[in-house]
Order: C-alpha cells, then structure tokens, then sequence
C-alpha cells in the first residue's frame, strides 16, 4: 500500500497566516499540521508516501521531511501546478503509485483514536474504502447516506440539504484501479476532480465500502483559524492527560518497526533540547526498561 499526502491549496482561509507558509506547515499545538496525517499513514504500516504540493510550498515541505529515510520511510514529491481537484493526486502520483493500490489522505484532516485505520489498511483487498463521521456541520463536506441496513446508498459533495449527518473525512483507500477510474474523469462545474466522483463510481460499481468511525474517535480540520486554534487545544489536552503525543512520527515509525529503538535513540540526541526531544527520549528509556526488565 503507498501513501499520497496532499498538502496543496491556497490556504486562503487562513491568511494572513499563510502568506508565507502553507496551511499544513502551521503548527497545531506543538507540531507541523502535516505531521498528524503522515503519522495516521504510518500508525498504519505504511513506509512509502508521495507528497503532493504547490511548487512554492514543496521546498519547505523538502526541508521538513526530507526523504524520509531518517525515520525509515521514503517520501516522494510531486507538484500541483493549479488547484485541479484532490482526485488530480492520482495522476500527479501515477508513477508513484505502480501497480499498487493506495492511500489518499488530506494534509489538513487530524485523526485520533482506535484502531479503525490500521484495520481497514489490513483488510483491504480491492475496490475503494471510505469513512462516515457524524457531523454537526455535513453540507462542508462530502455526505454519505446509509439505508436500514447500513448500506451506503449516495454521497453528494457538499449539498445545500445533506441527507445524512455522515461526513466523508479525507482519508481514502483505493485498488490500483483508481488511475484509470480517475483518468476517464471530467472535472466538474468548479474546474476540479472531484474525490468524491471517484467515490460514487466505486459505489455505482458495487466495490465500495464505507465504516461509520464510532464515537470514539475524533477527526479534526484545521482550515480556518478557528478549527485550527480548537485542534491545538485538543491536541493540547490530550496530550496533557495522557502524557503521550499525537501526531509524533518518529514514535509510530518504532512502533511500526520502522525504526530500531537504537536508530530512534541517535535521532533523538541530535534534536536539540525542547519538549519534543524529552518526550521521545522517554519512549527509549521506556523501550530500553521493557527490553532489560531486570536491569536497574
Ligand atoms: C474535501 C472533500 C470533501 C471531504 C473533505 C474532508 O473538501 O471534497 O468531500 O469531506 O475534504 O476534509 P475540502 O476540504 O476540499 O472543502
């Protein structure tokens, strides 16, 4: 499975903010937006992403996450040249993609909570995959509608009348036939691809699967300063609670076996000394106690 993190747009929602750096470069709380999704993709087993930018934002984008191989992961760039739809990513990553199938997530949208990815990820054989979260706000978002029998029966790109309180979050799967699907695609009244076309063709083919994600899961979007400051304050809490971080990557890339706990130890001592560095160097003293038990 790749992975196709789409870190374009203007950002206009958030201007000033974003007159010099992308919307998915802002900190939420106390990391980069873009940490959070490439963190749900690796919590996930997935080592290998295409990111997906405008020309002027992909050298900061470069600068930040390099190739990934410092976490043993390896991270491609491409470039949106216009804002032509999310469902452009698949021709712009083509190459990227090969004959896999593969993992579109949104370089705003912050997930937290359960194991429903890592899940779907391990069960998916083909067709398209998708999630239903219950929303207060459905007509901004993708909608998707369920019969008596939890049956996804329609989905309608921001509808002035949704038919349901399912919103889609922007975290898709797909087999390697969504290149082709996409390919024979006509943009829509906006001049876009529309994700969610792709998503009512899997659904008219009878191959797509939508999971409502339960309660107990948040996703958030941080588009406009409001979202943005309430996810910091969430990232905040929860972190403060719980005394883990979300969004860390280095830590899912040891999780995930990505990286040795030796390797996330050298990492860890060239950071320099700030909370983040504490915290991981945490994690490998933890590990170390779990692997040695009875050494002082
Ligand atoms: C996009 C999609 C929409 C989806 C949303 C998730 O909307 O078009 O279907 O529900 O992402 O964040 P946008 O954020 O581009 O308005």
């Amino acid at each position: 499975m790749k992975g196709i993190i789409l870190a374009g747009g203007a950002g206009s929602r958030l201007y000033p903010l974003t007159l010099v750096a992308s919307k998915q470069l802002q900190p939420v709380f106390d990391k980069p937006m873009v940490y959070y999704p490439l963190t749900t993709l690796i919590e996930g087993g997935i080592r290998e992403f295409c990111l997906i930018s405008t020309p002027q934002d992909l050298p900061r984008f470069r600068q930040l996450l390099g190739d990934g191989s410092q976490w043993g992961l390896r991270i491609e760039y491409r470039e949106q040249a216009k804002p032509e739809g999310i469902a452009q990513a698949f021709l712009i990553a083509e190459s990227f993609i090969g004959q896999d199938a593969v993992t579109l997530i949104l370089g705003d949208n912050i997930f937290y909570g359960g194991d429903s990815f890592q899940k779907a990820f391990g069960g998916f054989t083909s067709g398209a995959t998708i999630f239903g979260y219950h929303v207060n706000d459905p007509e901004r978002y993708g909608v998707v509608e369920f019969d008596a029998e939890g049956r996804a029966i329609s989905i309608e790109e921001k509808p002035r009348q949704p038919r349901s309180n399912y919103a889609v979050p922007g975290l898709y799967i797909y087999d390697n036939g969504v290149v082709a699907l996409t390919k024979a695609m006509k943009p829509s009244a906006r001049g876009e691809l529309e994700i969610t076309d792709v998503n009512v063709e899997y659904l008219r083919r009878g191959t797509l699967r939508v999971y409502r994600l339960n309660r107990g899961f948040a996703w958030l979007d941080a588009g406009t300063s409001t979202s943005l400051h309430e996810a910091s304050a969430y990232v905040q809490t929860i972190e403060k609670r719980a005394g883990i971080k979300i969004g860390c990557p280095e830590e899912a890339a040891f999780r995930r076996g990505f990286l040795s706990l030796e390797q996330l130890d050298a990492l860890t001592g060239r950071m320099p000394k700030c909370e983040y560095r504490e915290y991981l160097a945490e994690v490998v003293a933890e590990a170390k106690r779990l692997a040695h038990p009875h050494v002082a």
